[in-house]
């Protein structure tokens, strides 16, 4: 950095930064700065040989301390405090955030701050077809359906006492959500073909990707249940919203690779740029590719591979404009027939006359419904008659 580089200041509670004639210059977001510009939480600046993040808000002291979950943002510590203070409750959670937000691992900091004594047991409720999710959550006894060769305990007895953690909820079938709504009332689960009801004591924390508010809406999710698990909901922030905590995610995910090395200036002003689609999830995944790529005994470098993997991460975020290729990412909804394109009307005409007026065989010759004619005849004002010999 030079002596006099930048400057940041706050004028009618904006934030902006001029660069003061530095020598090699200051780059906001990835790009040269020229002269005076405003800055937002999450800008990057780049003076000399430093990065820096304006931050949301000031860091006040964290309210839990999980060694699993890394970040000291301000957004972050809001979802510390807001975990912090449920945990020691019954209440069941709802956690809500893109992909990849981490909200497992702040699930599992949830049990761990619980003092609860029962297991942690995570189920992803979209992963598997009715009945098998049905017979995981709550067992079965043997015999109770083909394939059923012996007793089987559900993993809500198997969280009796602790946490269980149903992962995509938004996506568990209506008829099994009627049942899940049942155990949470009366807390017994009843397993599959059995007579009695087992008295479960069994924290609940649900997490979805998906506005639940809107599924309900959609008569997706039973408003019913959706209550019951939304007794204390903690929205997980996307990782372009907390910028400032990707320089120790970024130790803590090369640390658990066994990767010591610290980040070119170049790599980590990229990461800090980034629009992170798929938040910590991607993150860990490019430096992944950096640890690989990147020559020994170096610092981790932006690569060809790591600008390749941050460019596909980038087009994810992408509005699909191809109208059939968004036909094959939307499966679900129901294909609209598409209208033929209108026939022209000096073609149907032509046809007309030489059909003697004969609409149906008019259509045939065109390749058009006669329907399209008649609207056709009505929207020029044609009368038949006059296309008859
Ligand atoms: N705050 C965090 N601290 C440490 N690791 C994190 C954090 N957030 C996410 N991760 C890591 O990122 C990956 C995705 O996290 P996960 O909890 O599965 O996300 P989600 O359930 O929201 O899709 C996991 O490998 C997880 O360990
Ligand atoms: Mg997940």
């Amino acid at each position: 950095m030079s002596r006099r580089h930048a400057a940041i200041r706050r004028a009618r509670g904006q934030w902006a930064v001029e660069d003061l004639g530095s020598r090699n210059g200051t780059r906001l977001d990835g790009r040269r700065l020229d002269g005076t510009a405003p800055l937002q939480p999450g800008s990057v600046l780049r003076l000399g040989g430093s990065l820096f993040v304006l931050a949301h808000r000031k860091v006040q002291a964290a309210a839990l301390d999980d060694s699993e979950l890394v970040g000291s943002s301000g957004v972050m510590d809001d979802v510390r405090r807001a975990v912090a203070a449920v945990a020691a409750h019954p209440n069941s959670v709802l956690l809500t955030g893109e992909t990849g937000t981490g909200k497992e691992v702040v699930a599992g900091a949830l049990h761990r701050a619980s003092g609860r004594a029962g297991r942690f047991v995570a189920v992803n409720c979209g992963a598997v077809s009715e009945g098998v999710l049905e017979s995981e959550l709550f067992g079965h006894r043997k015999g109770a359906f083909t394939g059923a060769v012996a007793d089987k305990e559900g993993l809500f007895a198997a969280a009796d006492g602790g946490t269980l953690f149903l992962d995509e909820v938004g996506e568990m079938p209506p008829g099994l959500q009627v049942r899940l709504l049942r155990v949470l009332e009366t807390r017994t689960v009843r397993p599959i073909g059995s007579t009695r009801e087992r008295a479960v004591d069994v924290r609940v924390v649900a997490a979805t990707n998906r506005d639940l508010v809107q599924e309900v809406r959609l008569g997706k999710v039973r408003a019913d249940l959706f209550a019951r698990l939304n007794q204390w909901p903690v929205h997980l922030p996307p990782l372009r919203e907390r910028r400032e905590d990707i320089p120790e995610l970024s130790r803590a995910l090369l640390a658990r690779r066994g990767e010591g090395r610290a980040l070119s200036l170049g790599l980590l002003e990229a990461l800090l740029v980034h629009r992170w689609t798929l938040n910590v999830r991607g993150l860990a995944n490019v430096l992944g590719v950096a640890a690989i790529a990147s020559p020994a005994d170096q610092p981790l470098e932006l690569t060809e591979q790591v600008a390749a993997m941050l460019e596909a991460d980038r087009a994810m975020a992408e509005p699909v404009v191809d109208p059939a290729a968004l036909m094959r990412t939307m499966p679900t909804v129901p294909m609209v027939k598409r209208p033929s394109p209108t026939p022209d009307a000096d073609a149907v005409a032509e046809a007309l006359r030489a059909n003697n007026g004969s609409v149906a065989a008019a259509a045939r010759a065109v390749g058009a419904s006669r329907q399209q004619i008649y609207r056709l005849i009505e929207s020029e004002g044609w009368d038949l008659d006059t296309f008859r010999e």
